[in-house]
């Protein structure tokens, strides 16, 4: 860590609806400020819209509002989202505000007066969309090179800043700082770019063309571009010019977040800028992949947005906190579903993540009516598991400093896996059955000890959840707020465990409307004739590999209870222990079975598979049968085996 940590996102523009992209940059930055927090770090974190502009004073104009009743109006999305969203920015910037407007006259005034800014003509290609002039070269057959649409040829007089005169220097900078630009790759494309000959900046709009924007000082018939005006904002929002003892305490920033579609004018424009005021560089600008729904960008000219909020109202902030980071890696691309979500969500957090706290606490209450036990002697299991959360920690702490934080989350989760295979190995179900207390107390201890951390690591992400995790744990009052305490803290014995509701239900997936309905007679007999029996549907001569099998879990369960579904002669309902852990599973074994036969069976069930509801009755998992023809086995096991063990 060091001795400060500064933070920006891009500014949205005020004009759009927040999308999961913007929620994602937010995010990443939020975890980011969380985390440094946690080390006692002085942090900064900045965020907030960018309001000038052609766009804004268009939508204003046509809605018949001025241009910054219409920006008050709709900066409350992105401000109300953040609140919902749980974003811990230290200021929100608007471009509108008076402090960052007398920040942008004054360093054109300055630029001006030092001769960084002269007045000439100049023609270009226009695109109203990007808000951004084009070089005849630029354009992509004819068009804008970052959109695709239309181009407008205008000829005009214009300030320029002297950007060219600063291309060897950038050129030099970025060769000698490999953190500057990251990831790596990007810096590549940067100098790429800059093999190029650097233009000037055009850095005005004429008044006749444009009004919504900050008025160049020096000549009342111009407003300044948006993004020289936006750029300025991450100086203007730590105090440049206003309040020098702030601003020295945070520039340089320590990293500008930003979406790969804004690198230039963030790895040129913005360093140039800078360069030419005479402030130091930032240290890394980082610039992270899209949100594609299909394989286009989310964005609101396709109309193929995610709206975060249906995603919280589906499965709360902190999932989706979750799902936004731990899904994308951050230099590369990533592609947003509901499916992918639920998948996640089903898999990470209530499956993996949910189980072990559920089983943990379940298990201690038994044991020993709540208090975590002090641990005995260690073996090598243990050894396995404390590795994986020292391997979780470091990994966590080394992501921070690269931005990748979906490395240091999967290692986390790998932690969390690691407990639950951990409880299955030791079986604490029988330690307890057997009377063995001491390897059931250390056992009890270690699976605690692990969650308690891994709460401790994913606390910045999922800090609502994490926080309920460790009162569960009864790691509340110990004072563990983030990896840097976790040092210290030895051991997790005497907390006082407290029951738990899970963390994560399960996200049921309601089968389509089609499928359910009874289809009319006729259709249905034409399905049965065309359609092969199950057993068939898998050509024979399929070869899968034996990752493509262990991806399916197989586990014992014991049957608990059994009763006819109503109106379903089929089928079964039953509740099934699988390990500390009861579930319900609905089988169309009615014919077969009764429910006096099947209670008290250990069975073998796909215990990964995507639940289901099935007559309107959620089934978690599938048993295992042989059928042949009219007679129907289910799959057992030869001999006494406890429930919820691993079959492969
Ligand atoms: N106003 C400018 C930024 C000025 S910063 C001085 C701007 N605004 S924006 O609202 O269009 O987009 C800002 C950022 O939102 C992008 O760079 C990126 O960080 C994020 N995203 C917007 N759409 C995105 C995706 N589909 N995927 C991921 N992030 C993207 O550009």
């Amino acid at each position: 860590m060091s001795e400060k940590f500064y933070v920006t996102t891009p500014i949205y523009y005020v004009n759009d609806r927040p999308h999961i992209g913007h929620a994602y940059t937010t995010v990443l930055g939020d975890v980011l400020a969380r985390s440094h927090r946690s080390f006692s770090e002085p942090t900064f974190f900045l965020t907030g819209t960018d309001e000038h502009g052609q766009k804004v004073q268009q939508a204003a104009e046509k809605r018949g509002v001025d241009p910054l009743t219409h920006c008050d109006e709709t900066v409350v999305r992105f401000q109300e989202l953040w609140q919902k969203l749980g974003i811990t920015n230290d200021y929100f910037i608007r471009t509108t505000q008076e402090n960052h407007k007398k920040i942008v006259a004054k360093i054109m005034q300055d630029l001006y007066d030092r001769d960084e800014i002269y007045k000439a003509d100049y023609t270009g290609w226009y695109c109203v969309g990007c808000e951004r002039f084009f070089t005849e070269k630029d354009l992509v057959d004819g068009k804008c090179p970052d959109c695709g649409r239309d181009v407008n040829a205008i000829t005009e007089s214009n300030y320029f800043f002297r950007m060219s005169k600063y291309q060897q220097w950038l050129i030099d900078y970025i060769q000698t700082h490999p953190d500057f630009i990251l990831p790596a790759f990007r810096a590549n494309e940067t100098l790429g770019f800059l093999k190029k000959p650097l233009a000037d900046l055009c850095i005005s709009r004429p008044k006749s063309r444009l009004s919504w924007g900050i008025e160049l000082p020096f000549d009342p018939d111009y407003v300044c571009y948006v993004w020289f005006d936006a750029l300025i904002n991450y100086i203007s929002g730590v105090g440049y010019g206003s309040d020098d003892e702030k601003f020295n305490a945070w520039w340089p920033a320590s990293c500008h977040l930003i979406g790969k579609d804004i690198l230039t004018t963030h790895s040129v424009y913005w360093p140039t800028m800078l360069k030419a005021i005479g402030l130091p560089m930032p240290k890394t600008i980082f610039a992270h992949g899209w949100w594609l729904t299909g394989n286009s960008k989310m964005s609101k000219s396709l109309g193929n947005v995610v709206n975060p909020m249906d995603m919280i109202e589906r499965a709360g902030v902190d999932a989706f906190r979750y799902f936004l980071l731990a899904e994308m890696s951050p230099g590369n691309d990533a592609n947003f579903s509901e499916d992918a979500f639920i998948a996640r969500y089903n898999s990470d957090l209530a499956n993996d993540l949910g189980n072990l706290l559920s089983r943990v606490s379940k298990l201690t209450i038994r044991a020993t009516g709540g208090e975590i036990p002090a641990p005995g002697e260690l073996n090598a299991d243990d050894k396995e598991l404390a590795d994986a959360v020292v391997s979780a920690i470091e990994i966590m702490e080394a992501s921070l400093n690269t931005y990748k934080l979906d490395q240091g989350i999967n290692a986390a989760l790998n932690a969390v896996r690691a407990g639950n295979r951990y409880l299955e190995k030791c079986a604490p179900w029988t330690l307890a059955k057997n009377g063995d207390t001491a390897r059931l107390n250390t056992v009890l201890h270690n699976a605690a000890d692990a969650l308690c951390r891994v709460a401790v690591l994913l606390a910045p992400v999922m800090p609502g959840k994490m926080a309920e995790l460790l009162a569960v744990l009864g790691a509340d009052k110990a004072n563990i707020s983030g990896i840097a305490d976790l040092k210290n803290l030895s051991s997790v014995a005497g907390f006082t465990m407290q029951e738990t509701a899970p963390l994560f239900p399960r996200i049921i997936v309601e089968e389509p409307a089609a499928e359910k309905a009874p289809a009319p007679k006729a259709e249905k007999k034409a399905k049965a004739e065309k359609t092969p029996a199950k057993t068939d549907a898998v050509p024979e001569n399929v070869v899968v590999t034996i990752d493509e099998f262990f991806k399916t879990q197989l586990k014992t369960a014991k049957v608990l209870s059994a009763e006819k579904v109503e109106g379903a002669d089929k089928l079964l309902k039953l509740s099934i222990e699988v390990g500390s852990e009861t579930r319900q599973l609905v089988a169309g074994v009615a014919q077969f079975y009764t429910p006096a036969e099947i209670v008290g069976k250990t069975i073998v069930i796909v215990a990964n598979l995507k639940p289901a509801k099935i007559r309107g009755i959620e089934s978690q998992g599938m048993l295992l049968a042989a059928k042949n023809g009219d007679t129907l086995k289910l799959v057992t096991i030869d001999g006494d085996m406890p429930s919820g063990i691993s079959i492969g």
